[in-house]
C-alpha cells in the first residue's frame, strides 16, 4: 500500500514519519521547500522529540519527500494534514485544505480508486466540502473513483511519536465499505501492538501503557469529525475547571495538588488533565474551541459551557499578572524574569501561548520583562516582534536584578537550575511558580519567597 501526506507540518511529518515505519512506501507533500529538503536529508521539519532519528532512519528507505503532487497519482491513501488558521470570529479558515483538495484532484488516478483522508482538525461537514472539489476539480465521482473519510488526529506536541505508534483510539469516519476496509488493513499493523512498541523501544522511548491495545472506533465522518472538536473542548473545559478550583483553593486556605488528587482517584474524573497552570494555550485547543464555539453559535446551539471554559481561561491569565502585583505592591518598574514561552514543555511551539497574554500584561502595567525558553524564543519573537522583552540565552540571567521570577512552563532544564544561585543576582527572591513544579522544600529552604498556584494553607 503506498500513502502520501499533504503537509510537512506538525500532523503531517508525524504521521508520514509512521507509516513509513510501519513499512508502508511515504511521500510528504509540502510546499515549502527546505522542509522537503530536511526531510529528504533525514532530518525533522519540525522541533519533536524522537522524531528526528524516526526521519533519518526511514528517510530514503520508506519515506521521502517532495514539492511535487505525482505522488498522489500511485497512492491508496493520501492523507491532509495542512494548516487550519482561525478566522477573526473563530472559525476555522479551510484555504489549505482546499488547495489540497483541488492539487489532489489534478494528479489523482482517473482508473483505479484512491481513499483521501482529512486528518487536520477539520469543522463539521469538510468531508463532504472536500469531496466536492476533488469531484469538480477532477470530474471523478465520489465513491466511485475516491472517497473522503475523517480520521482526526490525537497526537500531543512533545510526545507526538509516543502517541502515533501507541494511540488510544483511532478514529475513522466513514459509510463506505470499500475506504473502510483500505483503513483497517492500513492501520491494522498499529493496532497489532507488537511492531509500534518495537519501533519505539528503538527509538530509546519506554513507554507505560495502562490501557492496552488502541480502541479502532468506525463512525460517519461527521461524527469523526465532532470527535475531535468535543474532546479538545472537554479536556480545555476540565483544565478551566481545575484552574478555578485552584483560585478558590487559595481563597478558602485548600491545597489544589492534594484536591485534583482526591478527585482524580474516582476513575469517572480520572487524575489526567488536572494540573494547574496559567491557563490552557497552544495551537489547538484555543482554535479548536473557538471554532467549535462559532460553529454551534451559528446553529443556534450555544456551548455555554465551552465558552465559559473560554473566558476563564483568559481569566486565568490575568490572574497571574494580578498575583505578582499583589505581591510586589505594584509592576511599574519592576522587573520580572520569565521562565518559558512556549505552551507547555518538550515543544519549540509558541502559537497562542499563555505568556505572550501574561507577558503584555505585565509590560501594559510598567514592567520590565526578561524572557528565557530552551527551545521557543526565535518562534516567540516571531509571533510576537513588537513585545519589548529582553531575550537571555542562559535561564539564569533572567534573575539578575529580577523583582520576581515567573515560572510559566515546566521544563525540565529549571527544576535543575542553580536555584541557590539564582537568588543572589535577585533584588526580591519572589518565585512564582504557576506550574507547581519545583520542590517547596529546596525553595523554601533557599530562602525564597515561593508561591504556586491554589496552594492556600
Ligand atoms: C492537544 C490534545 O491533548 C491532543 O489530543 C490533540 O491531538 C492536540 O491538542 C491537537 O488537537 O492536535 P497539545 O495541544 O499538544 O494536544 O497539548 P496538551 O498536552 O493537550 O496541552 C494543551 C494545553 O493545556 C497546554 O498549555 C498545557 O500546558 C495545558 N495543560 C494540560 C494544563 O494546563 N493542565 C493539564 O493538566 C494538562
Amino acid at each position: 500500500m503506498r500513502v502520501v501526506c499533504i503537509g510537512a507540518g506538525y500532523v503531517g511529518s508525524v504521521t508520514g514519519a509512521a507509516f513509513a515505519a510501519l513499512g508502508y512506501q511515504t511521500t510528504v507533500i509540502d510546499i515549502d521547500q527546505s522542509k522537503v529538503q530536511a526531510i529528504n536529508e533525514g532530518k525533522s521539519p519540525i522541533f519533536e522529540p524522537g522524531l528526528d532519528t524516526l526521519i533519518k532512519t526511514y528517510a530514503g528507505v520508506t519515506l521521502n519527500a517532495s514539492v511535487e503532487y505525482d505522488a498522489v497519482t500511485e497512492a491508496d491513501v493520501v492523507f491532509i494534514g495542512v494548516g487550519t488558521p482561525s478566522r477573526p470570529d473563530g472559525s476555522a479558515d479551510l484555504k489549505y485544505i482546499e488547495g489540497a483538495a483541488i492539487n489532489i484532484a489534478k494528479y489523482i488516478k482517473p482508473d483505479g480508486y484512491t481513499v483521501i483522508v482529512n486528518k487536520s482538525t477539520v469543522p463539521v461537514g469538510t468531508a463532504e466540502h472536500v469531496s466536492a472539489i476533488v469531484e469538480e476539480h477532477s470530474g471523478l465521482k465520489s465513491n466511485v473513483h475516491f472517497s473522503i473519510i475523517s480520521n482526526p488526529e490525537f497526537l500531543r506536541e512533545g510526545y507526538a511519536v509516543e502517541d502515533v505508534f501507541l494511540p488510544d483510539r483511532i478514529v475513522i469516519g466513514t459509510l463506505n465499505e470499500r475506504a473502510r476496509t483500505i483503513m483497517r488493513e492500513l492501520y491494522s499493523k498499529l493496532v497489532d501492538l507488537e511492531q509500534p512498541y518495537e519501533i519505539i523501544r528503538q527509538l530509546g522511548f519506554n513507554p507505560q501503557r495502562e490501557s492496552g491495545l488502541p480502541v479502532y472506533f468506525e463512525t460517519d465522518t461527521r461524527s469523526a469529525e465532532m470527535i475531535k472538536y468535543a474532546s479538545n473542548a472537554f479536556l480545555a473545559v476540565k483544565i478551566s475547571y481545575i484552574n478555578e478550583v485552584a483560585r478558590l483553593c487559595e481563597a478558602m486556605q485548600a491545597n489544589v495538588l492534594d484536591v485534583s488528587k482526591g478527585m482524580g482517584l474516582d476513575s469517572r474524573i480520572g487524575n489526567k488533565f488536572l494540573q494547574v497552570s496559567s491557563g490552557w494555550s497552544g495551537s489547538c485547543f484555543p482554535k479548536d474551541t473557538a471554532e467549535f464555539l462559532a460553529a454551534s453559535r451559528k446553529h443556534g446551539r450555544e456551548l455555554n459551557v465551552v465558552k465559559a471554559a473560554m473566558e476563564s481561561n483568559l481569566e486565568m491569565h490575568a490572574y497571574i499578572v494580578e498575583k505578582v502585583k499583589k505581591k510586589l505592591g505594584t509592576l511599574y518598574g519592576k522587573t520580572i524574569g520569565v521562565l518559558g514561552l512556549t505552551f507547555k514543555p518538550n515543544t519549540d511551539d509558541t502559537r497562542h501561548t499563555q505568556a505572550s497574554f501574561i507577558i503584555r500584561g505585565m509590560i501594559n502595567q510598567g514592567a520590565s520583562v526578561k524572557v528565557h525558553d530552551p527551545q521557543g524564543m526565535e518562534m516567540f519573537h516571531v509571533f510576537n516582534p513588537n513585545l519589548a522583552v529582553t531575550y537571555c540565552h542562559a535561564a539564569e540571567e533572567v534573575a539578575d536584578q529580577a523583582d520576581a521570577i515567573v515560572l510559566l512552563t515546566h521544563w525540565e532544564d529549571y527544576a535543575l537550575l542553580k536555584w541557590s544561585d539564582m537568588g543572589s543576582r535577585m533584588n526580591h527572591k519572589y518565585v512564582l511558580d504557576t506550574r507547581n513544579f519545583l520542590s517547596v522544600g529546596m525553595m523554601n529552604q533557599l530562602g525564597y519567597h515561593y508561591e504556586g498556584i491554589g496552594i492556600g494553607n
